[in-house]
């Protein structure tokens, strides 16, 4: 068995199995029923507890049929409810709920809190978010940009807004998968050195770019995330959308990308703030393909972590 918790802590081997697993995992199911059990049955049996102390409609659904599909059983859990929220350790909850279950995941606040529940399962524990990156989300990213482009090694993916946890694992991608990243946006919203380090040390090329019409010249992918991210403070608000506004991404700044540029966003998306409704609804928008593809791209995280990649 083995934990899915941060794109950086998994070889460039085993991501590339897993985003071709979650490819014929997904053809393997084509036009059938959502509810359809696949042919394949990995899960058979087994219990899967989905703990969330933030809110979600993807991560919690797409885990939630993937884990069905696959022939297992669900438990979705909210931290508040647990006696996590109420003073039991981390530890302790993660050794309990290992003799109950057969796989976790979670989405939470602090990473000490995933890697603590990780160092004291003994089942497979994987990161449904957390305040420093969102890896399921950009292995569904890169399923769909190869999906619509091909290989992502080599490409030009540029992030506009702020440099959060989604940014902050598509550095790491970058780094695993081969692709150049430019970061646009202002320097207090800077990425984490840390994910740029990571990247750089991979020998892609990072930047930190201050003007967003430079930044997209040559994008091969334009993507963003809403400018006030679930672990920050509303108080920051105002001047957050002040300093993003000029990083809106619009048709006016998607017309100095290439011109097949994709547009992505993990969505949930403050639509007409950090992309305006022509460039999310408009021909290079891809934005539900990557909702599509976190069941698929999920569903191949938990037949790795159950050392059922094909
Ligand atoms: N993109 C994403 O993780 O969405 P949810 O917050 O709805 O799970
Ligand atoms: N950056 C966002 C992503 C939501 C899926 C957040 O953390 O709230």
């Amino acid at each position: 068995m083995q934990h899915f918790l941060d794109i950086h802590k998994t070889s460039t081997s085993d991501l590339r199995a897993i985003i071709d697993d979650a490819r014929a995992v997904k053809e393997a199911r084509a036009g059938r029923p959502k509810g359809m059990a696949d042919d394949e049955q990995p899960l058979s049996g087994h219990m899967v507890a989905l703990i969330f102390e933030k809110p979600s409609t993807r991560t919690r659904v797409s885990f939630d049929v993937g884990v069905r599909q696959m022939g297992g059983q669900t438990m979705v859990l909210s931290g508040s409810e647990m006696q996590l929220g109420h003073g039991e350790t981390i530890a302790d909850t993660a050794r309990v709920l290992s003799r109950y279950v057969d796989m976790i995941m979670i989405r939470t606040f602090e990473e000490n809190t995933l890697m603590e529940m990780a160092e004291h399962a003994t089942v497979p524990v994987i990161n449904g978010l957390t305040n420093r990156s969102h890896p399921c989300q950009i292995m569904a990213d890169v399923l769909t940009f190869e999906e619509h482009r091909g290989p992502i090694k080599g490409k030009h993916v540029v992030w506009l807004g702020d440099g959060n946890n989604v940014c902050a694992s598509f550095l790491h991608a970058a780094g695993q998968f081969g692709f150049d990243l430019t970061f646009a946006g202002p320097e207090t919203l800077d990425p984490e050195a840390e994910a740029v380090g990571f990247a750089r040390d991979q020998g892609v090329r990072i930047k930190l770019e201050r003007d967003a019409t430079k930044a997209v010249k040559g994008a091969d992918l334009v993507v963003t995330d809403t400018w006030l991210s679930m672990h920050d403070p509303q108080s920051a608000r105002e001047r957050r959308h002040n300093q993003l506004r000029p990083y809106q991404v619009n048709d006016a700044l998607m017309a100095h990308a290439k011109s097949d540029a994709l547009f992505m966003h993990c969505l949930p998306a403050h639509r007409n703030e950090e992309a305006t409704s022509q460039v999310m609804d408009g021909p290079n928008s891809v934005i539900f393909d990557e909702a599509e593809n976190r069941l698929h791209a999920q569903k191949a995280i938990m037949r790795w972590c159950l050392n059922h990649t094909s």
